[in-house]
């Protein structure tokens, strides 16, 4: 150093920035050595994010994948499903319950349960007491009020949800629909009825048929010794005609008591409707009252029928003299016969079978069905469909129910086994009923027999 002015001297001045290097070498060393390992680091942390991701994604698909998958059980299920919160406000509902209420979920979602839903029976104090009664619910029968004014018989049962507290956050309702199990219910109750009916009504009929016989030969002697005395002999043919209109009764019950085995060949069906209506014309029995019966052939001039003939008959015989016997008035009692495709279309095309002034309103249409699995399965390729049209008083929607039960009739001198013998033969048949009816105006009965095709060979050479 120069020791006057305390400047360094060359010597001093590059030993110091010779330091001063070494000392800024030696940092920017360690700064590129803190460098690279920051970025190592950050490359560990990217990857270790990545890896987070990826098993994050992975995460978020399956559980996309688990939630789908219970929707997909929620919407398959064939119970209608319904979550609601604490203020009764409607959080998932499933694709049955949508239909069985008839509304959209999105249009339900967040709106109060009962708004939409009405439940009757469920409870003498409704619905919203018994979820705040908190007591869980299993199977109670109620009656779910449609928009439409319907009424279905559904089972309801109940259950709380709850979080992983045990707080109750919500309510689950399941609704199953019992319509089916109340038809299959009413058909094994008819199905005993009818067994223990006609077991009763052979015994019946069959003791009846001997005092019976006794009855009318003294009857018919007293007639021939009477003979000279008019008017107790009028007296003695008033017996010969009771005993004649109970023995029609017995002969009733004993055909319906009877079992039916069907023997089922093809036969042109025109044949079958000419001689049951000239049976009809030359009856004593029945009052005409100038009703004219006419034959419909819808497509085909001469429908071949697969089914038992001489049943046939008796089912053709027994709907027109009920058809006559319902009208008061001068008028047209239509016979159609016609081939339908699959059930469901034949019910739709029904209205084809028609006389053309056809009066019956579609929502008055009952059906009554057996071998409810061939309804839809496409099992059965074709129909023939018979249906007898009237202008008579109708079928009160009251006795709908009843008109095929044996012994039901509101005529005077009616057996009530006409219409429950056409049941039992069409239900041996694997048939189906319907029945159209307007009151005042008329009734049709139409027939469902499933279709056969005859075997075709070619006999020329
Ligand atoms: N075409 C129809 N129009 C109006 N009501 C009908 C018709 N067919 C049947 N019914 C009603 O159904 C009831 C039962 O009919 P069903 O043929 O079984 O017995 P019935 O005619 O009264 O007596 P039976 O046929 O044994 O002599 C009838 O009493 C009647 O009330
Ligand atoms: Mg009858």
């Amino acid at each position: 150093m120069n020791m006057d002015n305390g400047i360094p001297t060359k010597e001093e001045f590059v030993d110091q920035l010779a330091a001063a290097f070494s000392y800024f070498n030696a940092n920017t060393e360690k700064l590129t050595n803190a460098y690279n390992k920051l970025e190592q680091e950050v490359a560990r942390i990217n990857a270790e994010l990545e890896k987070k991701n990826n098993q994050l994604q992975q995460k978020i698909t399956e559980i996309d994948h688990v939630r789908s998958h219970f929707e997909n059980i929620l919407h398959s299920m064939g119970t209608a499903v319904i979550a609601i919160d604490l203020n009764e406000k409607i959080t998932v509902i499933n694709r049955c319950a949508e239909e069985l209420l008839g509304i959209d979920s999105s249009a339900c979602a967040g709106r109060p349960f009962g708004q939409l839903v009405t439940l009757d029976k469920i409870t003498s104090t409704g619905l919203s007491a018994l979820l705040k009664s908190d007591q869980p619910l299993f199977e109670r029968e109620a009656a779910l009020l449609c928009k439409n004014g319907d009424s279905i018989a559904v089972g309801v049962s109940m259950s709380l949800i709850r979080n992983s507290k045990d707080d109750t956050i919500g309510y689950l309702l399941l609704l199953r629909d019992l319509r089916e199990i109340k038809k299959l219910q009413a058909k094994a109750r008819r199905a005993d009825r009818l067994v223990a009916l006609g077991e009763m009504a052979a015994r019946v009929a069959h003791e009846i048929r001997n005092p019976l016989g006794g009855i009318e030969g003294f009857a018919s002697l007293l007639v021939r010794i009477l003979e000279s005395d008019k008017e107790n002999q009028r007296m003695a043919a008033y017996i010969m005609e009771g005993v004649k209109s109970v023995n029609h009764i017995v002969s009733s019950l004993l055909d319906y008591a009877r079992p039916v085995h069907i023997k089922k060949s093809f036969f042109p069906i025109r044949e079958i409707i000419y001689d049951v209506a000239r049976m009809i014309e030359t009856s004593p029995n029945i009052d005409k009252k100038n009703i004219k019966i006419i034959a419909e052939f819808n497509g085909d001039n001469d429908p071949v029928m697969y089914a038992d003939r001489v049943l046939t008959q008796q089912i053709i015989w027994n709907l027109l003299v009920n058809s006559i016997q319902a009208m008061d008035h001068p008028g047209d009692v239509v016979i159609s016969c016609g081939k339908r495709g699959p059930l469901k279309h034949a019910v739709e095309d029904s209205t084809l079978l028609y006389h053309e002034n056809s009066f019956v309103h579609d929502d008055s249409m009952y059906f009554y069905g057996f071998g409810e699995a061939t309804w839809n399965t496409g099992e059965i390729h074709f129909w023939n469909v018979l249906s007898v049209t009237d202008q008579g008083t109708g079928i009160d929607p009251q006795i709908k129910d009843k008109i095929f039960y044996p012994f039901y009739t509101t005529r005077e001198n009616g057996t009530g086994l006409g219409l429950s013998t056409v049941y039992k033969i069409i239900e041996e048949h694997g048939g189906k009923i319907s029945v159209k009816s307007q009151a005042g105006r008329g009734a049709c009965i139409t027939l469902y027999f499933p279709g056969e095709v005859p075997v075709q060979e070619e006999v020329s050479r």
